[in-house]
């Protein structure tokens, strides 16, 4: 069947050395497309030692833990609410705060427990532990908090409202906390954080000299982990059904890489597709799952469209840490065995069309890259660690 999602070598490449320039942009100036956001922390692998509560604000999802880190990390508590309540129009940040002080009274929390805060939209890292808000992501569009720190006001809230006795708080996004919590395999030459799920991002550790915005920051050296934003991305070679997609949303312009790969949209993308067939207007990535994993119930057409859609977010994930590990030799040539920690029910799921696994597109499709792009020295093994994110956002306060 005729492929109106397909992308080939050339394409991929392009797209690849697209995201690598674009991330040297990054590193130069603030502002531009790749925002490439520096976080102020030294991750520890060795020697952390203690407690942490966890919070941990996703796309769908917010998360309360008490982690304990020590010879083993233990996850002691947990407490969970769907927050897709976020999305509604006049959600306030104070019905944010009194949604997320539910979940954490649930837990036992001892006091002045320190707060790793996994915080998974776009947010400009302060020096002392928080980050300020640029721009809400996914659909979420609660008044009034972007330019404002994200977790001093929580902790106020919390102490103010709430039997809570917080003071120490670390704000860092979902690819950090990924990438720190990657760390725990040790033997890497350099590690990638990777976010393939209702949105999609990854973030990269950085010699702090190759970051030419950075320079005058007195007092910090050494490796800066960066939250590069890279769902932010405008690659070359999208479709006309991407640009369908764009125009219907709510941040018209942004975000168009994410538009293209993400949970949320591809079943925007598939019904871009297909105008005129009237298709529910909340079909999303599960119900293009359940196309390829029931395809008697479907019309062929859908399916091998789903696929395809499917096929494509894969490709453009792995055409990303293409560009990314060009980056990465751009800094430090020696660089060879690269780590990708991978985040995400999309980059872990499986479909029955084809018996495809996505991970498996994106391990054939970086090999093809690396060999066409002149990267053939370069390894990469996408891994995934059980509550990563929950682990990395420990890791990010008691480090
Ligand atoms: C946000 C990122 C986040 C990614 C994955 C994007 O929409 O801008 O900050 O890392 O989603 O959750």
């Amino acid at each position: 069947m005729n492929n109106q999602f397909a992308l080939s070598t050339q394409q991929l490449l392009e797209i690849a050395n697209d995201l690598r320039q674009k991330i040297e942009t990054g590193l130069q100036n603030d502002g531009t497309e790749i925002k490439c956001l520096p976080t102020y922390i030294h991750p520890k692998k060795d020697g952390i030692k203690g407690d942490a509560v966890v919070f941990d604000l996703g796309g769908t999802n917010f998360r309360a833990a008490i982690v304990s880190v020590g010879e083993k990390t233990e996850i002691t508590g947990l407490a969970e609410k769907d927050i897709t309540e976020m999305k509604m129009e006049g959600f306030t940040e104070d019905d944010l705060y009194n949604s997320q002080a539910q979940t954490i009274n649930q837990l036992n929390i001892p006091k002045n427990c320190p707060i790793g805060y996994c915080f998974s939209y776009p947010a400009k890292s302060l020096t002392n532990g928080d980050a300020e808000l640029i721009n809400w992501t996914k659909g979420v569009k609660i008044a009034g908090m972007a330019g404002n720190p994200i977790g001093g006001p929580l902790v106020k809230y919390l102490n103010e409202k709430t039997n809570g006795s917080f003071n120490k708080i670390a704000v860092v996004n979902d690819t950090i906390t990924s990438l720190f919590a990657g760390l725990m395999n040790p033997g890497y030459d350099a590690y990638i954080g990777l976010i393939v799920g209702t949105g999609t991002n990854m973030a990269t550790f950085f010699p702090s000299d190759y970051i030419p915005k950075i320079q005058d920051l007195e007092g910090w050296s050494g490796e800066t982990p960066v939250n590069l934003e890279s769902g932010n991305f405008n690659p070359p070679n999208l479709t006309a059904f991407d640009a369908e997609v764009d125009n219907n949303s709510d941040n018209k312009g942004f975000q168009r890489f994410e538009k293209a790969i993400s949970g949320m949209y591809l079943g925007r993308v598939f019904r871009a597709a297909f105008p005129n067939d009237g298709l529910d207007i909340n079909l999303d990535a599960a119900g293009l799952s359940k196309m390829m994993n029931n395809p008697e119930q479907f019309k062929l057409e859908y399916v091998e469209t789903a696929f395809q859609i499917y096929e494509r977010s894969a490709k453009l994930v792995a055409a990303s840490i293409a560009g990314l590990v060009m980056n990465l030799n751009s800094a430090d040539p020696s660089v060879k065995k690269i780590q990708v920690l991978a985040e995400g029910s999309l980059f872990w799921s499986k479909v029955k069309t084809h018996d495809t696994k996505y991970v498996d597109i994106v391990n054939a499709t970086l090999k093809e890259l690396f060999a066409e792009g002149g990267l053939g020295d370069k390894e990469v093994q996408i891994s995934r660690i059980d509550n990563a994110n929950l682990i990395g956002a420990a890791m990010s306060v008691l480090s």
